[in-house]
């Protein structure tokens, strides 16, 4: 469960002061796929940056499993990402010169996993985020986009997190690419119920979220339900 209250976010320059999330409240629960949609400057990425940890609120609380993490200090923050949280990134962020297995494994490589293990653990996440077997041992540069993208997602899923956080996951692929991106994450929360959020400045990417909540100037102006889902069956 995830829990915001109140929250406000403010960037303080010597000459200004933006106020870049007011007031920002809802509620998440287990198993929800949301997308956080707004145009440029409605300060998307700013909640991505609260919800993932990554920096705090000016004021406000925000919980997470539980735990209230908005004041918290760097590296106490850096630990409940690192436990809690998948990010997937429009960029893809994946080491070009290490293989597939290579690069979903890292997330594990300072844990006590042992070494069988977590490759056993990062073939089942690609698994379920829909790549094909026969491109693990494949570089992450000789792959197209859409199966970076699914590497990237099982990178995100192979420390169990509590949460997978997408901003503009499909920013980067055209539209047929970016459906079976989208059709990897309906599939992880509808077959394995993971909490899923992502952030998108276009309703074609919204649309396929059960729960799409509207940000306009810092402010929710709409949370829906999306009876119109858009399921994807390739
Ligand atoms: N680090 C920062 N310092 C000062 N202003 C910022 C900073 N990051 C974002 N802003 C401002 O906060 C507002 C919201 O930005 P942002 O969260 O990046 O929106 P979005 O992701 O929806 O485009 C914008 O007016 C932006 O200029
Ligand atoms: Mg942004």
């Amino acid at each position: 469960m995830i829990e915001l209250l109140n929250i406000t976010k403010i960037y303080k320059t010597v000459s200004v002061e933006t106020k870049a999330l007011k007031n920002v409240s809802f509620n998440v629960k287990d198993g929800e796929f949301i997308a956080i949609m707004g145009p440029s400057g409605s300060g998307k990425s700013t909640l991505m940056h609260i919800l993932g940890c990554l920096d705090v609120p000016t004021s406000g609380k925000y919980l997470l499993d539980g735990r209230d993490v908005s004041q918290l200090f760097d590296d106490e923050l850096a630990e409940v990402r690192k436990n809690k949280i998948g990010f997937v990134f429009q960029s893809f962020n994946l080491l070009p010169r290490a293989t597939v297995i290579r690069n979903v494994v890292l997330p594990l490589v300072y844990s006590n996993v042992p070494k069988i293990e977590r490759e056993k653990r990062a073939k089942e996440a690609l698994f379920n985020a829909g790549l094909e077997e026969s491109h693990f041992n494949h570089l992450s540069n000789q792959l197209s986009g859409g199966q970076m993208q699914r590497v990237a997602i099982a990178r995100a899923l192979v420390n169990n997190p509590f949460l997978i956080l997408a901003d503009e996951p499909t920013g980067n692929l055209d539209s047929k690419t970016g459906e079976i991106v989208l059709e990897a994450f309906q599939k992880l929360n509808f077959k394995q119920k993971r909490t899923v959020i992502i952030i998108t400045h276009e309703f074609y990417v919204a649309e396929h979220a059960r729960r799409i909540i509207h940000i306009r100037d810092g402010s929710i102006i709409k949370d829906e339900i999306n009876h119109h889902q858009r399921i994807i069956k390739l």
